[in-house]
């Protein structure tokens, strides 16, 4: 889809786009595409974006880069639990990130793709769970991007705790948005995309399921 009112950003440098690439995740080429122009249009010098649902890395990535690029940070929050859908039975369980202990343990992967990428100088990573960073943080937000738990409850609590942080003019942008119930689960669509619609937030991009909405100046 046209960028419309986004700025286009430039490609990954090779090397940064081989690891992006070639590490797990779930973020589309295109949609990693519209993700880093999102960041090229919002993020300012100096300023602080903020990733919910680091993963292994791959968002990561593309946001770090162009944080680093702009002279702002990345800041990448996930408990690396895994989410419902990644629990061992359910759709997206991956065996491999299984820890000594049986559960889920997705920060050695997250620390390895940032050290390939070189990206540890500009973005900081937090294990922990959303809600409980949420409710300390303070700065201003440039960007926020959701792309943690899928259920309603923490959909809710992801667009309570990080969409007041997002500064006029800023962005948030959420994963996963599908109105066809055929398409997709709802929380994203239901419980981040609506609610930002009604309290005033305005559409500017959609991409595969990725939705940029700005918060109006
Ligand atoms: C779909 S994955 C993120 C994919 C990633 N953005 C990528 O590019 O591959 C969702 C992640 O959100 C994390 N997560 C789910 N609920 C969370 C919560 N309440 N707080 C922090 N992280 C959460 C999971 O551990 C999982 O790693």
């Amino acid at each position: 889809m046209p960028l419309g009112r986004l700025t286009s950003a430039p490609p990954l440098p090779a090397e940064r786009a081989r690891v992006a690439d070639e590490v797990r995740g779930f973020l589309p080429g295109a949609e990693a595409d519209a993700l880093r122009s999102a960041a090229a249009t919002y993020l300012r010098p100096g300023g602080v974006a903020v990733e919910i649902g680091s993963y292994c890395g791959k968002s990561a990535v593309h946001l770090g880069h162009e944080a680093e690029r702009v002279g702002a940070r990345l800041v990448t929050i996930d408990h690396h639990r895994g989410s419902e859908e990644q629990q061992a039975g359910w759709e997206y369980h991956d065996a491999s990130l299984v820890g000594p202990d049986g559960r889920m343990e997705t920060l050695p992967f997250l620390r390895e793709t940032l050290a390939l990428a070189d990206l540890e100088g500009t973005v900081d990573v937090v294990a922990a769970r959303s809600p409980h960073v949420a409710s300390w943080w303070s700065t201003p937000l440039d960007l926020v991007f959701v792309d943690g738990g899928h259920t309603d409850e923490h959909a809710t609590a992801d667009y309570a705790g990080w969409a007041p942080h997002v500064r006029p003019g800023g962005a948030l942008v959420v994963h996963d948005v599908f109105p066809d119930p055929a398409d997709g689960g709802q929380a994203p669509y239901q419980c981040l995309y609506l609610p930002a619609l009604a309290d005033g937030f305005v559409e500017v991009h959609a991409e595969g399921s990725l939705r940029v909405l700005e918060r109006p100046a």
